[in-house]
Parts: C-alpha cells; sequence; structure tokens
C-alpha cells in the first residue's frame, strides 16, 4: 500500500515538472520491454478490439481483464499498474468497489481506471474513500459512445462540460485524468486549471503526459487514426523472421545439431 501511494504521489508531482509516459500492456512480454520506459501501464479495455477483435470494448469483461492483468503483473518491475474497470462494472459505488477490490486482490495492481466526469464522481469519492486510487477518464469515452467516435471539445457546450467533469474528478479524488481526443485548447485549458496530471491520446501536447495503445506504437494494429503515431513496423519484422523459418524448415538448415539432443 505504501509502496502504491508513494507512486501516485510521485506521479502528481511530476505535473509542471516532466512529462508522465504511459503505455497499455496485455500480456507479460510487452509489459518487461515496456516497463523500464513508462511511469505508467495500463491494462486497458481497448484489449476488446485490439486482441479480440471485439466491436465494442463494451464486451470485455472483468474476469478477461483480470487475466491480462495477471500477466501483465509479471512483468512490470516499477511502473504504476492501472486496470481499466470495464463497462457494467461499475454502475453504482457498490459496485465499483467490490470490482475494484476483486480485480486489486487477484492482480495486485496499482489502481483502477474509469471512464465519466460528473457522472462517475460519487463512484471516484467512494474508491478513494476506501483507499482505492482512481485515474479518471474523459473525452471520448469508448464503453458508453454512440455512433462514431468524434474529438470533443469543439463547442462552447462541450468546452464547459469537460472543465466541469475534471473539476468533478480532481474533487472526487482521482490522482490523474486521461483525456482521450479533445481539442488543443481545452487540453491546455483543463491542465492549466487542475492540480492533479492530465494524461493525453490525441489531446495535444499541453497535457502532463501521453498514453497509446502499444500495439499502435509497435504497428501492430492496422490503426490509421490521426494522433497514433508508428515508432516500427513490427508486423514487417516478425513476417521476415517467420519467413525465414519456413524457408530453413522446407531446406532442412533448421534444425542444425545445436538445436538438436
Ligand atoms: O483502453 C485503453 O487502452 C484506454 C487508453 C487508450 C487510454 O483507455
Amino acid at each position: 500500500m505504501v509502496n502504491k501511494i508513494n507512486k501516485i504521489n510521485k506521479i502528481i508531482k511530476r505535473k509542471n515538472k516532466s512529462k508522465i509516459v504511459c503505455l497499455t500492456a496485455y500480456s507479460k512480454n510487452i509489459a518487461e520491454v515496456i516497463d523500464n520506459h513508462t511511469d505508467i501501464v495500463l491494462v486497458g479495455d481497448s484489449l476488446g478490439s485490439v486482441l479480440y477483435n471485439y466491436n465494442t470494448t463494451r464486451k470485455v469483461n472483468l474476469k478477461m481483464m483480470i487475466e491480462h492483468t495477471k500477466s501483465v503483473k509479471a512483468g512490470i518491475k516499477k511502473s504504476l499498474l492501472v486496470i481499466d474497470l470495464p463497462y457494467n462494472t461499475y454502475r453504482n459505488k457498490f459496485e465499483a468497489l467490490k470490482n475494484s477490490k476483486k480485480a486489486i486482490k487477484e492482480t495486485k495492481c496499482d489502481a483502477v481506471k474509469i471512464e465519466g466526469g460528473t457522472n462517475v464522481s460519487n463512484i471516484v469519492s467512494h474508491l478513494v474513500n476506501n483507499k482505492v486510487p482512481v485515474l479518471g477518464h474523459i473525452g471520448i469515452t469508448p464503453q458508453t459512445v454512440k455512433g462514431k467516435f468524434k474529438s470533443k471539445g469543439k463547442t462552447e457546450k462541450e468546452k464547459k462540460k469537460l472543465i466541469q467533469d475534471a473539476l468533478a474528478l480532481e474533487r472526487s479524488g482521482a490522482f490523474g485524468i486521461v483525456l482521450e481526443c479533445v481539442y488543443s485548447d481545452i487540453s491546455k485549458q483543463i491542465t492549466n486549471l487542475i492540480k492533479i496530471p492530465t494524461i493525453g491520446i490525441g489531446a495535444s501536447v499541453h497535457c502532463d503526459g501521453q498514453v497509446l495503445v502499444t500495439d499502435d506504437v509497435l504497428g501492430l494494429t492496422n490503426a490509421k487514426i490521426r494522433f497514433v503515431k508508428k515508432y516500427v513496423n513490427i508486423k514487417r519484422l516478425i513476417n521476415s523472421a517467420v519467413l525465414k523459418f519456413k524457408q530453413e524448415v522446407k531446406s532442412g538448415k533448421y534444425p542444425t545439431k545445436k538445436y538438436s539432443y
């Protein structure tokens, strides 16, 4: 618990000092590599679309999230480990606390992330009062989005709502807020307004940190989203390794004596 609180306090203190690096992970092998460079590792319910090919994150359940988070935990040494509470697991404060406690107990993760602003502020307060650290998530909230994903904060009404949501989460005790697909000017305004860090995804350089889906960063997905920067094309590397394996198997070059008993 003390270690968890220390990690969270360190992250909060980074505001206005140095940027917070956050990436998703769904399994141990990736977690092990990214943990060297991340402050926060998020087991996002994006795993529904990225790994399971679901058309909505609503199909992800708590059991799946727990199993993936256990795997990720095995690869984490230093980053703060956050689990997404999936859809329909925090419909009221009692359900949220029961499921958060179960997730934390079974996975040994440090915190939960839930989507929503003023509508979940009583849930956030209840979790925080019961020693469950919470990362908020506003802007596009995929669990409840209706229709197409559209950036938020263009109209005055949307701007006002985002500010109200951010303030409500801060007041409720969230230790940070993910801003997803939020226009730059409003991300900047929110980041300057609140004392907890903002972590942007498609929300401009003005946020206190950035998060991306690791599979997008590595080029494992076919994501063509404006904010996604592919830092490597891993699919190409996998393809050439597998091609070489195939050729060596067919020609009898593999396995040589070195690889045999
Ligand atoms: O589910 C997820 O991976 C997320 C991040 C993209 C912020 O919520």
